[in-house]
């Protein structure tokens, strides 16, 4: 571990004989780290990448197999160093990303990584003890807790059972990565710490987050009388989520513009019938974090099947190149890029190329909003059963403060402005206000 006593961003600091107690959001796409620093002051870990320092680290995981002498292992590198060894690797192993969404999964707990099974927990470990010795590295000193981020409702939950599931994986996750305490708080409740450390008057604030798999929502008073009297119970109005997000966005773009042209919709003759290609495989193309399950043998000899009896036979063979050559990456960031560009301009040119995958095309803002409408529809009624079962009125609201990078997303910001009028909308670091809230969650240990 590269511990280092003396931490290179601040040399001066004291090793903390203690250990520290920092503030983690693992993300479905991006993870951050804080620490607080003073009641209302944090350091957020940055994390050096290719292109320069970041705060969000991408929460992928890269396999590979190498061969060490005589015996052959499994390595694995997390966030921008799995991108980097990634592209730049010769024979290609396996990109895991979005594992946080599997959470809820009974039936994914584990998969098999070149032969051998792994858990879910032990990949989703392999990450967050990569953040936690960068992080020691970066505060020069031990981590022993941590406060962690949950989503109201994790991604797939479709009972309470669900969520509790997944909060008791995730915390076995940490411990498999060498924590010793580890506190929930729910992520939208840790944004509104870091909101509220802003304020210089009390509100009653509605917090949305929308990430890359779940939106959620807190409608919550904050304050500096609430800072200063301690937080009650009754100061959190309420609590909300739906599992979907950016991921969610994706997958429409990938549905609408990625996988006709990989043959879904075309058909197979089959005997003596004409039937459509198999649906089921271009659904799994839609998750990011199922595309590289499609890997397996028996998968792979039923799509050489299918393209020896498609009509279209050339764009099966594509959709078997991305498969093979686990392009999920290249994919994922060309969508990303297509979707980006779209919260800035009306207009957005999509490219994906490699081998037999040959997709350039115009976007317009307006058919990526009607791709989403039925997502859209699900935070609207989120929103709306919030203040319903709250028992508050829109007008009651005195601040909205959206975060997490869909909330760039105009479409979502327009539910809000229809709802709340433009002038109570509030928006700020949209990649670490999490951390930073569990950071200052973490140094308040009293707080309910
Ligand atoms: N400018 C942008 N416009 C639209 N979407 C964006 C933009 N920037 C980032 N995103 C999307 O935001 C998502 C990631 O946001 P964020 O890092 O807040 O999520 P996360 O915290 O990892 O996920 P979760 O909170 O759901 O676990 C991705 O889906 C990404 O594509
Ligand atoms: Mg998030």
């Amino acid at each position: 571990m590269p511990h280092n006593p003396t931490g290179p961003h601040n040399p001066t600091r004291p090793h903390n004989q203690t250990g520290l107690h920092v503030g983690i959001d693992f993300g479905t796409t991006n993870s951050s780290i804080a620490r607080a620093i003073s009641p209302s002051e944090v350091e957020v870990v940055r994390f050096p990448t290719a292109t320069g320092l970041t705060e969000a680290y991408r929460s992928l995981l890269y396999l590979e197999q190498v061969q060490e002498g005589a015996t052959r292992t499994v390595k694995g590198w997390s966030g921008p160093e799995g991108i980097e060894r990634y592209l730049g690797a010769e024979t290609r192993g396996r990109l895991i990303q979005s594992l946080k969404s599997f959470l809820t999964s009974e039936s994914l707990k584990s998969t098999e990584v070149f032969g051998r099974r792994r858990t879910l927990e032990d990949l989703i470990a392999r990450i967050l003890r990569d953040l936690r010795e960068k992080a020691e590295h970066h505060f020069g000193g031990k981590i022993h807790s941590a406060t962690v981020g949950r989503p109201v409702h994790f991604v797939g939950a479709e009972r309470e059972d669900h969520n509790a599931l997944a909060e008791r994986r995730l915390a076995e996750a940490f411990r498999l990565a060498g924590f010793e305490n580890v506190r929930f708080e729910m992520e939208p409740v840790a944004a509104a710490h870091y909101y509220e450390s802003t304020l210089d008057r009390d509100e009653l604030i509605l917090i949305g987050d929308f990430g890359g798999g779940t939106s959620d929502f807190s409608l919550v008073h904050v304050g500096p009388s609430i800072l200063r009297r301690g937080r009650t119970p009754h100061d959190l109005i309420g609590n909300a989520g739906v599992g979907l997000a950016g991921d969610a966005f994706d997958s429409k773009i990938v549905r609408h513009l990625v996988s006709p042209a990989l043959g879904a919709g075309s058909q197979m003759r089959s005997m003596d019938k004409i039937l459509p290609v198999p649906t089921w495989v271009y659904s799994k193309l839609e998750h990011w974090h199922h595309l590289s399950f499609l890997k397996a043998k028996d998968t792979m000899n039923m799509l050489t099947s299918v393209r020896g009896h498609a009509f279209e036979p050339e764009r099966i063979e594509a959709l078997i190149h991305l498969i093979e050559e686990d392009l999920g990456y290249q994919l994922h960031r060309a969508v990303q890029r297509l979707k980006i560009e779209l919260s800035d301009q009306y207009v957005a040119r999509f490219r994906f190329t490699d081998g037999d995958v040959d997709l350039d095309t115009d976007v317009r803002r307006i058919d990526f909003e009607t791709w989403i409408t039925d997502e859209l529809g699900q935070i609207e009624r989120c929103i709306d059963g919030l203040l319903e079962t709250s028992g508050v009125a829109a007008a009651q609201v005195d601040r909205v403060f959206l975060t997490g990078g869909t909330s760039f997303v105009p479409a979502v910001r327009d539910i809000f402005e229809v709802r709340f009028g433009r002038e109570k909308i509030r928006a700020g670091n949209e990649f670490t206000s999490v951390a930073r809230g569990l950071a200052l969650k973490a140094a308040t240990p009293r707080q309910p």
